[in-house]
């Protein structure tokens, strides 16, 4: 066997995503129910929570434990079948929202989880958007049908109209709560009856078709009819499945089920694995790299900080988009043109930790860092390229951050700047009057950073408030407009890390007057443009 083949073969069996949800929809309990199927754990309940819960945001050491827990369940890596699946964890809480949205550049495609009583929730709506940008395919998975919830067309109209994408529902629940009976496949054409069992898998009824006498046997004749009736008017509401509209982000494929009952889990893994793509071209500033070429690239979506202040290591974690990555091979970290050996990277497979020779695109690996990496950065066998596609967003709170140790100034400095590196939160620099702000998702990442400078750099800070709505990144091309408008509004200019212009406005009032008076700028609420 040729190694082209090799690679195309490695390529094509694995699935790279991520599931994601508003807390308690469900998200934890799905991943361990795929883990599960996939033999890489045996026994539910053994994936801890990676949630922070909402009453520990002031318990900082139950914070740390939590988020070591979160290093473990980085990325699940299980076979299933062929297929080599990396499941990516993403944060439970909100204000690590960052930390998630980036994650999802890393991914091929996406699980959304929605809870039926609930519906999209703001969180979901939020991940969703980050999806549409780039289009990203999404299945969504309807979840806690063993509870009473919405009516399920209704939950179909809702998805299609708050997270802005059509919808195809490829099962279908018979009933719901109490007379939920189990859900019919239309994906594969059969029916899984239920009964609650958090270990076990449902029964599946042998069916020719929906007319076949055995349905009402299976679920008695009233719910039969009502389920020929509902697939009559989902087969004329909506058009057929067809994969290209879901590979392009056009088209989410609905299951529904109960995670928790692992009911409709492994319906829904056996259509991913077949119709969620392989991964993907990954677009650079200079041209598009395909996973099928022979030599690696990859880069750096995440920063692991020990919190060990004795070990100020970190892990870096990779996105192989190319070629086959392989251990002690010198590698070139296309920011600081240093070429790197890395002895001991590590990927996760079934809950493991190991060290591993080699990986391939739609792996991950864990690089060990000591600062030589940031967010974004490139690692290539030479090629002088940069993957695109990390954004930051205008953050939702904004600070000013102070040093109240002048002694300690040096270790402030440094601190802020390798916390920004690892994309705890954002930093601009006021113009006017030099001093910095710290823009953060939530309340939650202030006192992680406070903490840290503390316990990691020996540096005190201390938060003092500012009133912002927004922080917008502006541009134009017309350079006497843009001095205009900076001259204009020097109080409220600031830059970023890159030194790129950044307005800050502090009202919703005073960001439309502005773009209504300087109509030749362009106002963007991310910082990729
Ligand atoms: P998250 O990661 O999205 O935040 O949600 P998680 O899986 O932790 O689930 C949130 C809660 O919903 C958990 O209950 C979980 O047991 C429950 N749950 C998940 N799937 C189902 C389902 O299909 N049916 C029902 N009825 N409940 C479900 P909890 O009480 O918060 O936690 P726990 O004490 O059970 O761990």
């Amino acid at each position: 066997m040729s190694t082209t083949t090799t690679l195309t073969q490695e390529i094509d069996r694995r699935r790279t995503f991520a599931i994601i949800s508003h807390p308690d929809a469900g998200k934890t309990t799905l991943t361990e129910k795929l883990l599960l199927f996939g033999g890489a754990i045996h026994i539910a309940g053994a994936v801890k929570s990676n949630k922070i819960k909402k009453t520990a945001t002031s318990d900082w050491m139950e914070i740390e434990k939590q988020r070591g827990i979160s290093v473990a369940t980085s990325v699940m890596g299980f076979n299933y079948g062929d297929y080599k699946i990396n499941i990516l964890d993403t944060p439970g809480h909100q204000d690590f929202a960052e930390d998630t949205y980036r994650t999802l550049t890393a991914v091929d495609s996406v699980i959304i989880v929605v809870d039926v009583a609930k519906g999209v929730e703001q969180q979901t709506r939020k991940l969703m958007e980050v999806c549409r940008m780039r289009n990203t395919p999404v299945i969504i998975f309807v979840n806690k049908l063993d509870r009473e919830g919405r009516d399920p067309f209704e939950i179909l109209d809702e998805l299609e109209a708050e997270l802005k994408i059509a919808v195809r529902p490829l099962s279908w629940p018979i009933g719901i709560g109490a007379r939920f009976k189990g859900v019919y496949n239309i994906y594969e054409h059969s029916l899984d009856l239920f009964t609650p069992d958090k270990q076990k898998v449902s029964e599946r009824v042998e069916i020719d078709n929906i007319d076949d006498p055995r349905v009402d046997s299976a679920i008695g004749a009233p719910a039969a009819t009502q389920l020929r009736d509902d697939l009559e008017l989902i087969q004329g509401v909506y058009p057929a499945f067809n994969v290209e509209p879901y590979l392009e982000g056009k088209l989410a494929p609905v299951f529904f089920g109960s995670a928790l009952n692992t009911f409709g889990v492994k319906e829904l893994l056996d259509c991913f694995v077949k119709i969620a793509p392989a991964p993907r071209p990954v677009a650079t500033e200079e041209r598009i790299v395909q996973p099928a070429e022979e030599k690696f690239s990859g880069f750096v979506f995440k920063i692991h900080a020990n919190m060990d202040p004795n070990h100020r290591s970190c892990i870096a974690f990779v996105k192989v988009c190319s070629g086959c990555f392989m251990r002690n091979n010198p590698y070139r970290q296309v920011r600081t043109g240093k070429v790197m050996k890395f002895s001991a990277p590590t990927a996760f497979m079934a809950q493991k930790k190991n060290i591993v020779d080699e990986a391939y695109p739609g792996d991950i690996v864990g690089l060990p860092d000591t600062g030589n990496f940031k967010i974004g950065d490139t690692l290539t066998e030479g090629e002088d390229i940069h993957f695109k596609g990390l954004p930051s967003f205008s953050p939702e709170m904004f600070k000013y951050i102070e040093n109240t140790d002048p002694m300690k100034s040096k270790q402030l400095e440094k601190g802020i700047q390798q916390l920004m590196d690892e994309g705890v939160a954002q930093l601009f620099v006021n113009q006017f009057n030099g001093r910095k702000i710290i823009g953060t998702v939530g309340q939650l990442q202030f006192e992680v950073i406070q903490y840290r400078l503390l316990h990691e750099y020996g540096a005190q800070c201390r938060w003092e408030p500012i009133s912002l709505y927004k922080a917008c990144w502006i541009e134009s091309d017309d350079p006497e407009a843009l001095a205009a408008f900076k001259k204009r509004k020097h109080q409220f200019m600031a830059v970023d890390r890159d030194g790129r212009d950044v307005f800050l406005a502090d009202s919703n009032y005073v960001l439309q007057m502005a773009q209504n008076d300087f109509p030749k700028l362009r106002f963007h609420f991310t910082s990729e443009f």
